[in-house]
């Protein structure tokens, strides 16, 4: 069972557009956190004729498990389908996660995504439908989401999800309306822990929110007693962040190194899925903290094809 409640977990916070199983694999090359979350997948989407259009979300190699997949929308019998249709495909995820957390417009609009926090009822109907997907193939069940929506509203809101007896909530410090606009509040994080002790002592309380290193999370994993973190928007600063490491204790040799090898990987994952020009939103996050970065970095941008890239790449492996 991958939600273990013996162990403290660390785990990356899913980013769409960004934590695709790409990246997710170089991670597993230089530093991978205890569970890996995918990108959402909208249930809509995939229980309609689209659905090829939408499954890359949701693929993964063997390497990245444990893995959950994490879906959103607001259909509840979509839930118990896709789940269905998950593993009736030969995926086999660690576990399903239900996002009520994002705060996007376009989300929110449907009454998706933190909007569910408004809507409890249509909340449990939700996860009554996952929860039944869940029981057929005996997997794991958790939610991610916030501490309100336009205002804190911790106790109600995630005193109503661990009366559903979920295994796991994620808890982003802020509410939707804050969007990113406040530091995240671990102090309300905390107090969901005497929350959970007294409603559903098995659930197990992630904390996240602005976390810059492991050695931060830990400090509030200590703190507040919490079951661990995950760690979202820092992996774009520092992709060692899970190894434990600085961004400036890596050497351009070894960023060089693994930017090429996030190349090879796209190559043989997504190549004919998604574009090259996608896989340009990674330049910062690989090169950075090393003298001449920016002169790079702009060469690098101004690239129309792979071979391109790898050329510039190779020529700076030897400057
Ligand atoms: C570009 C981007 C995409 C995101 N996509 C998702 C998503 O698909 N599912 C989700 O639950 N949260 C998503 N989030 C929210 C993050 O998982 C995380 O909760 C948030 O960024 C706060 O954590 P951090 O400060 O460590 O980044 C996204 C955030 C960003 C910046």
């Amino acid at each position: 069972m991958v939600l273990d409640k013996t162990k403290k977990l660390v785990g990356l916070s899913p980013m769409e557009g960004v934590t695709d199983s790409v990246f997710r694999q170089v991670l597993c090359r230089i530093g991978r956190p205890d569970i890996f979350l995918t990108e959402f997948l909208n249930v809509d989407g995939y229980c309609s004729k689209g659905k090829k259009h939408v499954v890359h979300r949701i693929s993964f190699t063997e390497e990245e498990k444990p893995l959950i997949i994490q879906l959103w929308g607001n259909t509840p019998e979509y839930y118990e389908k896709t789940i269905d249709g998950i593993m009736q495909d030969g995926l086999k995820p660690d576990g399903i996660d239900i996002n009520m957390g994002c705060s996007v417009k376009d989300v929110l609009s449907g009454g998706r995504g933190s909007a569910l926090i408004n809507n409890p009822g249509l909340a449990k109907e939700i996860i009554e439908s996952a929860k039944i997907g869940c029981a057929k193939y005996n997997l794991p069940l958790s939610v991610k989401t916030r501490i309100g929506y336009d205002q804190i509203d911790t106790e109600n809101w995630i005193g109503f999800l661990l009366e559903q007896h979920l295994d796991m909530i994620t808890v982003h410090g802020r509410t939707s309306k804050q969007t990113y606009t406040t530091p995240a509040n671990w102090e309300e994080i905390g107090k969901c822990i005497p929350l959970r002790d007294k409603i559903s002592p098995t659930t197990l309380i992630l904390g996240n929110g602005d976390l810059k290193s492991k050695k931060e999370g830990d400090s509030y994993v200590k703190k507040y007693n919490l079951d661990g973190y995950l760690i979202g928007r820092q992996v774009m600063n520092n992709p060692w962040v899970f190894a434990g490491r600085e961004s400036a204790d890596v050497s351009k040799q070894e960023k060089i190194q693994t930017f090429l090898l996030h190349l090879d990987l796209y190559e043989k994952t997504f190549v004919d899925r998604k574009p090259f020009a996608f896989e340009k939103k990674y330049v910062k996050a690989y090169l950075s903290d090393f003298e001449g970065v920016n002169e790079l970095r702009r060469e690098i941008l101004l690239t129309e094809d792979i071979a391109s890239m790898r050329e510039i790449l190779y020529r700076e492996l030897d400057n």
